[in-house]
């Protein structure tokens, strides 16, 4: 199925704090080592904000490079759609603050809720705005700030995640074939093996609440490992079917950083291994920022250029997952 308009991404950026924590630093905190961390993660850092910098603080630095990059002003921008599970506050929405912070007052804002595949599915929400010809330009950012939502007594979560952020500027046009046709699924019926249970509408904060520790993130790792191994490998080979395309024809696959025994057993479903594409190592799991920030990577060391095809996958909380092909144009 062919877009009403060819969308293409005109600029990335990315941004990660200053301050970085080890694994070795981990073990003066929790009860583990680096090499317990590094062989069943494949991290060896992660970068933590600052106290004074929130999810929109991060997401602004990164957006700031991405419009500079795409070599356009703020103004121009339409839309901003920030993908967050670590928001500044519960309403207004981060994006309403990167849009004063980075002065795109043209700008309409809000936020997508899609746990650690928010970025893949803001991302196509942003094509079919723009192909539909509502917008011109948008902003998606992918911003998080993990630290304050994990409980850094708990081994088995806390090394798993740092903060960070990364950001396309999407705009009509473009050479080459652009942002392609994406594949996206969600399971509610999993959502209790990765959540925030707590400081919602269903578990309200409470004193209580926060000394059973409920509004920190929990997770059965197992589970989502096994889930996240099936989901993001289907739905790579749907959206290559989707979009016409063989694995053989595609320059660079890039999957949710979340843990590199999970990019290897993918890799090796799609025999892709040489295309696969990894930083888990610097930044660890940065949930909704993760696919940005790598995306942004691959195309700044080279990874990617003009031509190329590109496979970008995401699975995360509730579950949700998807696919999505592009075409690199720049
Ligand atoms: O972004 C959303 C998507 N998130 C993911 O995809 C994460 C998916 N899950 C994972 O990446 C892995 O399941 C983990 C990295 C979370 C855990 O790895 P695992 O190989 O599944 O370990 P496990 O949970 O089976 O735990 C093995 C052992 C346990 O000890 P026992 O019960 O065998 O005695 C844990 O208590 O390792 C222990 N353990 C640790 N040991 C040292 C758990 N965390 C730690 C730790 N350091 N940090």
């Amino acid at each position: 199925m062919e877009p009403i308009r060819k969308v293409s991404i005109i600029g990335t950026g990315s941004y990660v704090p200053e301050k970085v924590l080890t694994n070795k630093d981990l073990e003066s905190i929790v009860d583990t080592t680096d090499e317990w961390i590094y062989s069943r993660t494949g991290m060896r850092e992660r970068h933590i904000a600052a106290a004074d910098q929130a999810a929109s603080d991060l997401g602004a630095e990164a957006a700031r490079k991405a419009i500079d990059d795409a070599g356009i002003s703020a103004e121009d921008v339409d839309l901003i759609i920030v993908a967050t599970l670590s928001p500044d506050m519960f309403f207004p929405s981060t994006a309403c603050f990167v849009q004063e912070k980075i002065g795109a007052k043209n700008a309409f804002c809000y936020d997508l809720g899609a746990a650690c595949s928010g970025f893949l599915y803001a991302m196509d929400t942003a094509r079919a705005q723009i192909a539909c010809g509502a917008v011109e330009t948008v902003l998606v950012i992918g911003t998080e700030k993990m630290s304050t939502f994990i409980d850094w007594e708990d081994r088995s979560t806390c090394i798993l995640f740092g903060d960070g952020a990364g950001a396309v500027v999407l705009q009509a046009g473009g050479e080459g074939r652009g942002v392609m046709q994406s594949v996206m699924g969600s399971d509610g019926s999993l959502a209790h093996l990765l959540s925030t249970p707590g400081g919602g509408s269903r578990n309200p904060i409470s004193h209580e609440m926060i000394d059973q520790k409920q509004h920190f993130l929990k997770m059965e790792g197992r589970d989502v490992f096994k889930h996240a191994v099936k989901r993001m490998g289907d739905t790579v080979l749907q959206a290559l079917e989707k979009n016409g395309i063989s694995s053989d024809e595609v320059g660079c696959f890039i999957p949710h950083q979340a843990n590199i025994r999970i990019i290897d057993a993918i890799s090796k479903r799609l025999g892709v291994a040489d295309r696969m594409y990894s930083n888990v190592e610097k930044y660890a799991n940065t949930s909704s920022a993760a696919l940005a920030i790598a995306l942004d990577e691959a195309v700044k060391d080279g990874t990617i250029s003009k031509g190329d095809l590109v496979v970008l996958t995401v699975f995360g909380g509730g579950f949700t997952w998807g696919a999505n092909v592009l075409e690199w144009g720049k």
